[in-house]
């Protein structure tokens, strides 16, 4: 039987490139360059699928110029906020995810960005880097505790409980908003909050962990940074989309948020230069997932995923 033939648009691990190989006639992009939308284009014309990572912008104008070939786009990423679903839809383009395999890396993340923000990672590592630790004092570096302290998750998915499952190692004392309430059983003693206002004013740590939608950009804005309590920390491994930025630098002027652990921006890559000047915000470039591991798995969910649909079987991760 003829192989199918698949687009794989970055420099995906090794793993899930030898098993891509096996299977399906592949082309990779070596050079890991963003695919752009002609690239989409032209591969809807030669490839039977893709497998495009966050970096590859399926918009609904980029769709409308696709050609008849291309039957699925199986996404490298939990995200999907780089798709125009119901325009690949209307084009009879099958679309998966691969949610679950990264939610601990992206959770251990989130814990990384809590505890560096709390705790003055980048100035602490400046001054030693640069030779300025010069004295100690009581009242050096002093930082936020996280130990015992209120942690509102906005978002409870697969990482935001995952990222409670860590913070309650903590002896965190975890509240969430999510659009439904979940099972004791998934809730493991995590408060419910009916609404964000609710939640944010018991957040003396917020981490969001909710999708980038019409209806969650600039979720966290003037008015919502006014609801936390005085020397928040927020952190956010979501989706730049969902934070106001000079709303967040607004709030870090009055110390209304003491710091924030920051791997998404409203520009990627780059992120936001007038964030630089703040040395309680640690700031890292979307590596939620990256992990050996996690990289792994992506990868061959992304495959499985395709197998099953040239198997004639629904993809376990349909969107
Ligand atoms: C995801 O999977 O959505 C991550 O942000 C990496 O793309």
């Amino acid at each position: 039987m003829t192989k199918k033939r698949l687009w794989i648009t970055r420099r995906l691990s090794d793993a899930t490139l030898e098993r891509a190989a096996r299977d399906y006639d592949v082309v990779i992009n070596h050079a890991d360059t963003p695919g752009t939308a002609e690239d989409l284009i032209a591969a809807s014309a030669e490839f039977d699928a893709i497998i495009p990572c966050h970096s590859e912008h399926f918009t609904a104008d980029v769709v409308a110029q696709f050609a008849d070939r291309l039957q699925i786009v199986a996404n490298h990423s939990v995200g999907v906020d780089h798709c125009n679903l119901p325009a690949l839809k209307e084009r009879g383009i099958v679309v998966t995810n691969t949610p679950d395999v990264l939610s601990d890396a992206t959770a251990e993340l989130a814990m990384l960005l809590m505890l560096g923000a709390a705790r003055h990672a980048v100035a602490g590592d400046r001054i030693v880097r640069t030779g300025a630790w010069d004295s100690w004092s009581p009242a050096f570096m002093v930082g936020k505790q996280v130990t015992g302290a209120r942690l509102g998750i906005i978002g409870m998915g697969r990482v935001g409980r995952a990222f409670a499952a860590k913070a309650r190692g903590f002896d965190m004392d975890v509240h969430y908003f999510n659009r439904t309430r979940l099972t004791d059983g998934q809730a493991q003693g995590a408060t419910y909050h009916e609404t964000v206002e609710s939640l944010l004013e018991v957040s003396d740590f917020l981490s969001l962990h909710c999708p980038a939608t019409p209806e969650t950009t600039d979720l966290m804005n003037a008015e919502r940074f006014a609801m936390l309590p005085d020397g928040a920390v927020i952190v956010n491994t979501a989706r730049g989309a969902l934070v106001d930025e000079d709303a967040l630098m607004a709030a870090l002027d009055t110390g209304k948020v003491a710091a924030a652990g920051l791997d998404c921006f409203k520009v990627e890559p780059g992120g936001n230069p007038l964030f630089s000047k703040y040395e309680n915000v640690f700031m890292l470039p979307h590596i939620g997932s990256a992990t050996r591991q996690t990289r792994d798995a992506m990868g061959f969910r992304a495959l499985d995923n395709l197998d099953a649909f040239f198997a004639g079987k629904t993809p376990r991760d349909l969107l």
